[in-house]
Parts: structure tokens; C-alpha cells; sequence
């Protein structure tokens, strides 16, 4: 597609996605480098909606979420990040931003995610720049980590890479026999209320503090190979075995931060219990957890409803949402 003329406004539109192995840390906070790889799954139906105008008449960039004007730090955050796509476009013009979630009702996610990876499609074509996928999931990562991998559908890999200025440190698709089976059953807890700690404070805390940390951080690499090797197999038990442990084990680090970042409500334990039970019982299902309270359960397109109906009734849990493969971040076409 040709990029758009300036004062053009374009919007985007891309998915949420779920960590299955993790990223929690990074290498270098300036340029917003993860420590370690990650892989993830793109959710259908979970989306953000953001338009961007560079307007020549605006003396500062303005931004609205949800149809409310944004506070001055989310402003101040994507102001920061606009710097970066007006350097590269050799402009110094303001935009104006719109997004907007459109989120099944108190689904507890977080948007940062599909938030950065519209923002970064549509203010990359909206200050008429062509970048690759490669290019926009390094623009997407500046703004946060997880967004890289939110510009791409199904499964996805992000390398953390080696390079001082994290020109290696980009999200690509991996092809898998799993993307049309596999299901993510989202298991709400405590109606969405709002989270104690952000994910870029508490993982920094847990870096700084957490004797585990560096325990947690060598053990990415090997659960990346898992993983991947799962994906190509088509192996969900290996995959959702994998998922699992990782997520324990990023939760453990922070949770022996000091002080400690418990995200953990007792019906997350309730539901992570539950979903041991099940898949003793013979029931693809495999919990993972964010910095959150809620539980992502992983499981294939014959269990996901029977699943659903059984979590539902965890006490504590507000919310079922049951989401497939996702498409990957892309300009709306009026
Ligand atoms: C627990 O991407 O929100 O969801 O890069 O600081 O913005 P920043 O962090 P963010 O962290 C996501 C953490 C996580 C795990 C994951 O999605 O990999």
C-alpha cells in the first residue's frame, strides 16, 4: 500500500496477544530491548482501532482512548514514541490520535500490545514512511515489548538479538500446524479491577531486586526451542507443557522480588488447580498468567467450550472469553 500524504488521517486496527513463553526483563531500557526471546499467540476478536493524523495546525500531539481524552502520562509515553517515527520521517509535525479497544466487555486484558502495533502501522503511514513487518515490529517494541509481536498473526517468535542499538531485536510469524486448532480459554478474575503493579515496573523491580532473576532469564532460551520445535511438530501437549512451567517460572522470579510482586488473587490458584485436575482427567488444558490475576488456559477447538463451561464456575471468575487465531495488524481501508 502507498503511504499517505501528511494530514492524511489513516487507522490501523490489530490484536491482543498471550505470551506462551514469556518476556519479563529486558537488556536495554533505553531502547526497550527484552533480555530474552518470546513467543506468543495473536488473539482474534480482542482488538484496538487507532487512527493518526499529523495535523500542521496542532502545537502539541493529542490523543483520545476510548473516546476520553488520554491522561498526560499515557500522552507523554506516546508523545516520546511519535519522536521516534517523526526522526525517521524528517518531520516535526503533531498528531492526533484516536484509539480505541474494542475488547470483549471486562475482559481484564491488557491493550498495550495491540495498542503500540496499530499505533505503530498507522503513524508509520500516516507521516507517509513504507516500512517492512521487521521494521514496524522494532518501531511497536520501542513502545512496548509485547506490541512487536502483536503485528503479526497466529504464532509468533520476538528475539531479543545482540546488537547495542536492538536493530536484531524484531517479531516474526512461525508457521505451525497448531494456528486454526488451538484456542485460548480467558478466564476473567475479579472483574478486570484495575492492576497493582504495570508490567514495566514490576518486571524492572524484579530485574533490580529478585534473586531469581537470572535463573528466569536462562531458562527462556530452552523453552523457546520447546516451543518452537512444538509449533513445527504440531505437538499442543509439548507446547502447553512448556507454556505452563514458563509462566510458573516468570511468576516465581517476581514473586521473590523484594518486595515481592504477587499478582496471584486466590481464584488464580483456584483456576490453576482446576485446570491440573482437568488435564489429569485427559482435557487439553494448560494455564498461563500475565501481571494480572487472570488465567489463559490453552487448549484446542474440541475442548475449548467444555472447558469454558467448567471454569465458568470457579468461584471468583467473572468472565469466560474463548478467542482463536488472530489476524496480523494492518490499515483499515475506508
Ligand atoms: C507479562 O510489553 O507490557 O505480558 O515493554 O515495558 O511495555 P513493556 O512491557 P510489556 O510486558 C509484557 C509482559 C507480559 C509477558 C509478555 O507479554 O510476554
Amino acid at each position: 500500500m502507498m503511504p499517505a500524504m501528511l494530514g492524511t488521517t489513516v487507522t490501523a486496527r490489530a490484536c491482543a496477544n498471550i505470551a506462551l513463553v514469556k518476556y519479563w526483563g529486558k537488556r536495554d531500557a533505553a531502547l526497550n530491548v527484552p533480555a530474552a526471546g518470546s513467543l506468543s499467540f495473536t488473539l482474534d476478536g480482542l482488538r484496538t482501532e487507532t487512527s493518526v493524523r499529523f495535523g500542521p495546525e496542532l502545537s502539541v500531539d493529542t490523543m483520545t482512548l476510548d473516546g476520553r481524552e488520554a491522561g498526560s502520562k499515557e500522552i507523554a509515553r506516546t508523545s516520546e514514541w511519535l519522536d521516534l517515527v517523526r526522526a525517521r520521517a524528517g518531520i516535526s509535525t503533531r498528531a492526533a490520535v484516536h484509539s480505541t479497544n474494542h475488547f470483549p466487555t471486562a475482559s481484564g486484558l491488557a491493550s498495550s500490545a495491540s495498542g503500540f502495533a496499530a499505533l505503530a502501522v498507522a503513524a508509520s503511514n500516516a507521516a507517509g514512511l513504507t516500512l517492512s513487518l521487521r521494521e514496524l515490529s522494532i518501531l511497536a517494541r520501542q513502545g512496548s515489548g509485547s506490541a512487536a509481536r502483536s503485528i503479526f498473526a497466529d504464532f509468533v517468535r520476538m528475539h531479543a538479538g545482540h546488537s547495542a542499538d536492538g536493530s536484531d531485536a524484531f517479531a516474526e510469524p512461525i508457521a505451525s500446524p497448531l494456528a486454526s486448532r488451538v484456542r485460548m480459554v480467558i478466564c476473567v478474575v475479579g472483574g478486570g479491577a484495575p492492576k497493582l503493579y504495570s508490567s514495566r515496573d514490576a518486571m524492572d523491580h524484579t530485574e533490580a531486586t529478585s534473586p531469581l532473576y537470572r535463573a528466569w532469564v536462562d531458562c527462556v532460551p530452552a523453552d523457546l526451542r520447546t516451543a518452537e520445535q512444538a509449533l513445527r511438530d504440531g505437538d499442543l501437549a509439548t507446547l502447553g507443557t512448556v507454556t505452563e512451567a514458563n509462566t510458573l517460572a516468570m511468576h516465581a522470579s517476581a514473586m521473590a522480588a523484594r518486595p515481592a510482586v504477587i499478582y496471584w488473587q486466590p481464584t488464580t490458584l483456584a483456576l490453576l488447580h482446576r485446570v491440573r485436575e482437568l488435564r489429569h482427567d485427559g482435557l487439553a488444558a494448560w494455564a498461563t498468567m500475565d501481571a494480572g490475576p487472570h488465567v489463559k488456559v490453552l487448549t484446542d477447538d474440541a475442548t475449548a467450550e467444555t472447558l469454558a463451561a467448567t471454569l465458568r464456575t470457579v468461584p471468583g471468575v467473572s468472565n469466560v472469553i474463548i478467542s482463536g487465531a488472530g489476524p496480523a495488524a494492518s490499515v483499515v481501508t475506508p
